[in-house]
C-alpha cells in the first residue's frame, strides 16, 4: 500500500484502518464542524453528502462517537514522537476536547489555540464569535517543536523600539542581567556584580557600540529591531487572516483555509522529509503547504471532486506524480449509468470482453482476459444467495472452474454460499464489490 505522495478517495475511516501503526510524523485535522448543516456540503459529491448524513443521524453524541472512531486510528498511526493538531469551532469544541484527552491522555494536550479568523460577527444578544480553535496534541513527551514567531505590532514597536541610531536603525534597551541571577562576576563601568556575558564578551559588545550607560551609570544592551526574530508566537493568533475573494491561493470553498495557517503549524511541528498526514484534506491546503516546506505528504477524502482538485493543486505546486487511489470508485455516478454501461466499464477496468447477447441471457455478461472466465456484473447494492447459486449453474454450463461477480455490495449469506461451493465442488467464485474492482485493477 502507498503511503505517502498519494490521495486516497473514500471514507477516511475505511482508508486508515489499512494504514500501519505509527509511521507518520504529523496529523492536521480540519473535519466537518458540527455547526449549519448546508454549509458542511461542500463538494455536493454523492460520497460527501453521505459522510454527513452519517454524521447527522444523532445528536452531539453521535457527531463525537463517529470523530471519535475516526481520531483512534489517527493517534494508532501516529509516530510516537508525532504531533496532532484539531481544527474545530465553538459548537463542539468542548466535547472534542474531553475525547481527544481520553484518547492522546490530558498530559499530552499541548495548548488549545485561538484562530481570529473574523474582525466582526454579527451574532445578536451575545459576543460575537470570530474564532476558531486550534487543539494542540503529541503522542508523547518526546516531540519536534520549533519556536515560531511573528512580525511585532506596529503598537509595540513604537513603545518598545523607543531609540534609534545615528545610522536610522531602531533599538531597545535590554539590562545585562545574567539568566537566573548567576554570572560571571567583574567589575565593567565602575559596577561591581554579576553579568550576563563574559568580560571579554562584554568588551567585544562595547566595541560594536552597543553598550548604552544610562546617566544614572547603569551599562545596558542594545538590541536592534532589524535583528529580532520578531515576537514568539503564543496561543491568540490574530495575524493570519482568511482567505479573502481576491486572494491568489482561493479556489473558491467556503472552508478551505489560509496557507499561511498551515504554514505555521507544520513548520513548528515538523522537520523537512517528515510525513504530513491530512484525512480530511478538502481542497489540499495541508498537502500543498507540505510539499512546499519539503515535507512528504499523504491526504484522504471523502469527495471525487475535493480529490481531483487537489490532484491539480499539488501538480500546480509541483509535486509530482499526484496520485489518487479510489477516485474511480464514484457511485453515485456508477449507479446513474444504465445496465449495460455499467457492465461495459465493469468487465472493461478488468480487461475482460462482454458477452454477446445469448450468452449474457445466460447469466453472463462477459469474460475475464486471458482465461476467459465468465464475469457477471449487477448494478445493485446488495447480492445474496440465490444470485450466487444461479451464477455457479452458468459457469459449471460453460464449463468452467472460476468466475467473478462485480456488484455494490454483497449480503454474508452471497460469501457462505461462496465457500460452500467453493467446499463442494471446488469452483471458485470471486466477489467483487464496486471498491474492491477498482483497487484490484486500477484507474
Ligand atoms: C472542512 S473541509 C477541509 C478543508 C481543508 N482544510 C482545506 O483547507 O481545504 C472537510 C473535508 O472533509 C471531507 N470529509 C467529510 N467526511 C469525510 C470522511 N468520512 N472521510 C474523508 N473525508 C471526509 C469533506 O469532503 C471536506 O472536503
Amino acid at each position: 500500500m502507498k503511503l505517502e505522495g498519494v490521495i486516497y478517495c473514500g471514507d477516511n475511516l475505511e482508508w486508515m484502518r489499512q494504514f500501519p501503526d505509527e509511521f507518520v510524523d504529523f496529523i492536521y485535522i480540519d473535519p466537518p464542524f458540527f455547526s449549519n448543516k448546508y454549509y458542511e456540503v461542500i463538494f455536493n459529491d454523492g460520497a460527501e453528502v453521505r459522510s454527513f448524513e452519517d454524521r447527522w443521524k444523532g445528536g452531539i453524541e453521535h457527531y463525537i462517537g463517529w470523530m471519535r472512531e475516526r481520531v483512534f486510528e489517527m493517534h494508532r498511526i501516529l509516530k510516537r514522537t508525532g504531533s496532532f493538531y484539531l481544527h474545530c469551532d465553538w459548537h463542539a469544541e468542548h466535547h472534542l476536547r474531553l475525547m481527544t484527552d481520553d484518547l492522546f491522555g490530558a498530559s499530552n494536550f499541548k495548548n488549545a489555540i485561538v484562530w481570529q479568523r473574523f474582525t466582526f460577527h454579527a451574532d445578536a444578544k451575545r459576543f460575537g464569535n470570530v474564532n476558531d480553535t486550534i487543539l494542540f496534541y503529541t503522542k508523547s513527551n518526546k516531540y519536534t517543536f520549533h519556536r515560531q514567531y511573528r512580525p511585532y505590532k506596529e503598537r509595540y514597536i513604537k513603545s518598545h523600539f523607543k531609540y534609534v541610531d545615528a545610522d536610522g536603525r531602531k533599538y531597545r534597551l535590554d539590562n545585562l542581567n545574567p539568566p537566573a541571577g548567576r554570572g560571571p562576576v567583574y567589575e565593567f563601568h565602575g559596577v561591581t556584580r554579576p553579568w550576563r556575558f563574559t568580560k571579554e564578551k562584554m568588551l567585544e559588545i562595547e566595541r560594536q557600540g552597543r553598550i548604552y550607560v544610562s546617566p544614572g551609570g547603569i551599562p545596558q544592551i542594545k538590541r536592534y529591531l532589524d535583528e529580532t526574530k520578531g515576537q514568539a508566537v503564543h496561543t491568540i493568533w490574530d495575524d493570519i487572516p482568511p482567505i479573502n475573494p481576491r486572494a491568489k491561493e482561493r479556489l473558491g470553498y467556503p472552508t478551505q483555509k489560509p496557507e499561511a495557517l498551515l504554514e505555521r503549524i507544520i513548520k513548528a511541528s515538523s522537520k523537512e522529509g517528515d510525513l504530513v498526514f491530512d484525512p480530511f484534506c478538502g481542497c489540499g491546503t495541508t498537502l500543498v503547504v507540505a510539499h512546499r516546506l519539503r515535507r512528504r505528504w499523504l491526504g484522504i477524502d471523502v469527495a471525487p471532486t475535493a480529490c481531483k482538485l487537489m490532484k491539480w493543486r499539488l501538480a500546480k505546486a509541483g509535486a509530482r506524480p499526484v496520485e489518487i487511489i479510489g477516485i474511480a470508485y464514484e457511485r453515485e455516478e456508477l449507479k446513474k449509468l444504465t445496465p449495460i454501461e455499467f457492465q461495459n466499464w465493469a468487465i472493461g477496468i478488468m480487461s475482460g470482453t462482454a458477452s454477446d447477447r445469448k450468452t449474457a441471457d445466460m447469466g453472463i455478461d462477459g469474460y475475464s482476459f486471458m482465461e476467459r472466465d465468465p464475469i457477471q456484473v449487477k448494478q445493485q447494492e446488495s447480492i445474496g444467495r440465490p444470485e450466487i447459486d444461479k451464477f455457479e449453474t452458468a459457469i459449471r454450463r460453460a464449463r468452467k472452474q472460476k468466475g467473478y461477480v462485480v456488484a455494490f455490495g454483497f449480503t454474508k449469506g452471497a460469501y457462505d454460499e461462496v465457500a460452500r461451493v467453493k467446499r463442494k465442488n471446488d469452483l471458485e467464485i470471486e466477489l467483487l464489490t464496486v471498491r474492491e474492482l477498482v483497487e484490484k485493477y486500477g484507474k
